[in-house]
């Protein structure tokens, strides 16, 4: 008997402690709810707070370092780190200062630019994008990635749109939202970027946007949305720039009234670095986390002014005053103690991981799948059977993970485009050399990280020029690799291009090779679209981007057919700025207002082209650009078969599937981006021609055919109707057209909505 009944004792046990019910793990813990980690976060948070004294709360809603806020060190609640940024984990600083602390175990893996990412159309690439980097936030002990940033290409001369996705809100949705839960699922935060309307970089911290309605839901809100909404971001940065009237680091329209209220963010605002001016207005306007201040604005201060911080004595002393109540301030710390729970004091305990071979590898795939296939008439590419390779060009050495503001990085390593090319093709014995072409920036350091390169070149200009036409002449194939760098109104924060077209000369370099040698590849490396008047004379052109780490062996990887390029463009690349929809000063880099206040004398900006940005600007002026929004060609070739539907009739509330056959008709296996478009065929209001509301990337082998499916619903469909503040779907009739690019429909379909 003894023997059943242990037997039922232990059986006993394991059943209650399969249900949890188990009174030993309760009694396990004995110390204070929010120490508990079994319990909810929501009751850990409220325990926490209740513990805390003002000045505790005071303390954890501002910095008390460069990036670290505090924590409460008398209850064990730990302080919260922060790191830049979008592209890879930010070397260590001083902790008042933006200059290197000199450690010696942050050097990181520099992955693609996010607009390489974008240009992947691959959601499953910016899940493992931001698992991948959210692994070096937690392993460096990071709570907060500051990043990644997702405001809307709206200008080629915008010096941050390398860390953007592009110019088309549906595909900056779809690709921030499985980067945002990559990073999150390490106990890390992302912090969407830069929250709203920061399109430029000029007067980046007085200029102030003027933007109707429709265009503000339409265009710049969609992809912070879906951050929020299906990404769940743990937080959001405030933006340098103003709304309205307001600073975006404490706009109450855009952080109380949009982020929290109508979209429910339960997250932290944290500003920008100093994007904070007025006490009053980060007290009531939705601020949560205040970073970077300078007690007397931008650009000087006290060192370790902390307690001078806006949101803290300043604050305090307001509170002491009775100009305020707790309930802001219990409202910021509750979300900063969230911040905690799901970060730092997350029960899971992730430990990460630091330039892992994995993460080699997925910076090497992403960036082979971003890269874009421009042209490429006689078969030039990809590289097979040449025994001389000539490679031209300053990118083709130049470091491009140091620099460029702050996603600078201090890289563990970075392959160059010509290293790359020499592993790939020396060992097949191709000779592969090599002529600068042109100088562009020597320098190569960005707070204390150097490259360590030297650059320097005796040679002229028309020197240059000579030794790479002469030594043109001699190669099976020359490669321009050039473009843009992360020098100062280049592809660089704080200041945006002056010119649209290529910097340093490259112009005449790359006619003067096309004259030597009519086997030219230009890649171009860049975050921004370039002129390219010298298109019709280069048989082949890449447009390649910052890669990072792996750039040199994700570019050759695609030049050399080991991988197919697959890249679609996320932006459109005008033939001139002219065909642009900017046309007047007011509209870009905006006006002065005459306006001041304290050190700051203010630009008033108005996006008047309103929702016409993009391919919805060259579609409603029937203007070709040199290459297309959502273009990209392949070593292989893809034809659609014909599409269908479920129905071709849906309702408000339903929605429609669409199939469509893609059928791989060349000789190599590759991938093929099919974008879905809808054009509202009779609206009540102006529209785009068409918008991009799906797409689905399809692997192929040759000869194979695949189905793609597509679904949408209402939304798809709708504009935003900013009198009546919602979205809308007009009944009627809609086209569904299935594009390889937003000039190339191969198929379409009618359907309507009822
Ligand atoms: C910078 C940038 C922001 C960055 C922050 C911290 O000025 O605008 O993107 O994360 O300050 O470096």
């Amino acid at each position: 008997m003894k023997t059943i009944h242990l037997v039922l004792a232990a059986t006993a046990l394991t059943l209650a402690a399969s249900c949890g019910q188990t009174s030993s793990r309760t009694e396990a813990f004995d110390g204070p709810a929010y120490l508990n980690p079994s319990l909810p976060v929501e009751q850990r948070v409220e325990d926490a707070l209740s513990r805390m004294t003002t000045n505790e709360k005071i303390a954890v809603i501002h910095a008390q370092s460069k990036f670290s806020s505090a924590g409460v060190p008398r209850l064990g609640l730990p302080e919260v780190w922060c790191t830049d940024g979008p592209h890879g984990i930010r070397a260590e600083v001083l902790w008042d200062e933006w200059d290197q602390a000199g450690w010696t175990s942050d050097s990181c893996t520099a992955f693609p630019a996010l607009t390489c990412l974008a240009a992947s159309w691959d959601p499953e690439l910016s899940l493992l994008y931001g698992k991948s980097i959210g692994e070096e936030a937690r392993y460096r002990k990071k709570d907060v990635l500051l990043g990644p940033g997702v405001n809307i290409y709206r200008t080629p001369l915008n010096g941050r749109n390398f860390e953007y996705m592009g110019e088309d809100p549906y595909l900056a949705s779809r690709m921030v939202v499985p980067y945002v839960k990559g990073v999150q699922s390490n106990n890390v935060a992302a912090c969407v970027k830069h929250f709203a309307l920061n399109n430029q970089e000029t007067n980046r911290f007085t200029t102030d946007v003027k933007v109707d309605d429709r265009t503000l839901y339409e265009i710049y809100l969609p992809a912070f949305k879906a951050a929020v909404e299906e990404g769940g971001a743990w937080a959001i940065m405030g933006s340098y720039n103003l709304y309205d009237g307001q600073w975006n680091c404490h706009n109450d329209r855009l952080l109380n009234t949009i982020l929290k209220g109508e979209w429910g963010f339960d997250g932290v605002v944290i500003s920008d670095w100093g994007g904070v001016h007025i006490t009053d207005e980060a007290v009531t306007n939705g601020l949560d986390l205040e970073f970077g201040s300078w007690t007397n604005g931008l650009t000087e201060g006290m060192s370790n002014a902390y307690d001078s911080y806006y949101l803290a004595k300043p604050y305090l002393d307001k509170i002491k005053a009775g100009e305020y109540g707790e309930d802001e301030l219990n409202d910021k710390a509750r979300r900063v103690l969230r911040l905690m729970f799901r970060t730092n004091m997350n029960p899971e305990h992730k430990m990460g991981k630091f330039t892992s071979p994995e993460h080699s590898e997925a910076a090497r795939k992403i960036g082979a799948e971003g890269i874009v296939l421009l042209k490429n008439e006689g078969g030039i590419l990809p590289l097979d059977g040449v025994k001389n390779v000539l490679v031209v060009g300053e990118n083709a050495v130049k470091m491009m993970t140091v620099g460029g503001g702050s996603s600078s990085l201090k890289a563990k390593y970075e392959v160059s485009p010509l290293d790359g090319l020499k592993a790939a093709l020396s060992p097949k014995g191709v000779n592969v050399s090599y002529e600068r072409g042109y100088v562009g920036d020597a320098s190569g350091s960005y707070n204390g990280v150097t490259t360590g390169q030297d650059l320097s070149e005796k040679r002229n200009a028309s020197q240059l020029v000579a030794d790479a036409v002469s030594a043109a002449k001699n190669a099976d194939v020359v490669i321009f690799i050039g473009g843009l760098n992360k020098s100062d109104n280049q592809d660089a924060e704080g200041a945006d291009r002056l010119q649209y077209g290529l910097p340093y000369g490259q112009d005449a370099v790359i006619e003067a090779l096309a004259n030597a040698n009519p086997k030219l590849v230009v890649v171009n490396i860049s975050g921004n679209a370039v002129a390219m008047p010298w298109v019709d004379s280069v048989p082949a052109i890449v447009q390649d981007w910052y890669i990072g780490s792996e750039a040199g062996n994700s570019l050759a990887d695609v030049l050399t057919g080991k991988v197919n390029p697959s890249g679609k463009l996320p932006f459109t690349f005008p033939v001139a700025m002219e065909d642009g929809p900017i046309k007047t000063e007011a509209q870009y880099p905006g006006i002065p207002t005459g306006k001041n206040f304290a050190m700051f004398r203010f630009t008033e900006e108005t996006y008047s082209e309103g929702i016409y940005v993009g391919y919805r600007w060259y579609d409603s002026k029937g203007i070709e650009p040199l290459f297309p929004f959502g273009y990209g060609l392949s070593y292989t070739s893809f034809e659609y078969g014909e599409p269908s539907a479920n129905s071709l009739s849906m309702t408000k509330d339903g929605g429609i599937t669409f199939t469509i056959p893609v059928t791989n008709t060349g000789k190599v296996a590759g991938a093929e981006v099919v974008q879905l478009y809808i054009s509202d065929k009779e609206s009540s209001i102006d529209r785009p021609e068409k918008e991009l509301k799906g797409f689905g990337k399809i692997f192929l082998e040759s000869g194979q055919t695949g189905i793609v499916k597509i679904s949408i619903d209402a939304d798809a469909l709708s504009f935003f109707d900013a009198q009546k503040h919602e979205w809308v779907a007009e009944n009627g009739e809609f086209n569904a057209l299935f594009a390889s690019s937003s000039r190339d429909v191969r198929k379409t379909l009618t359907f309507n909505l009822k």
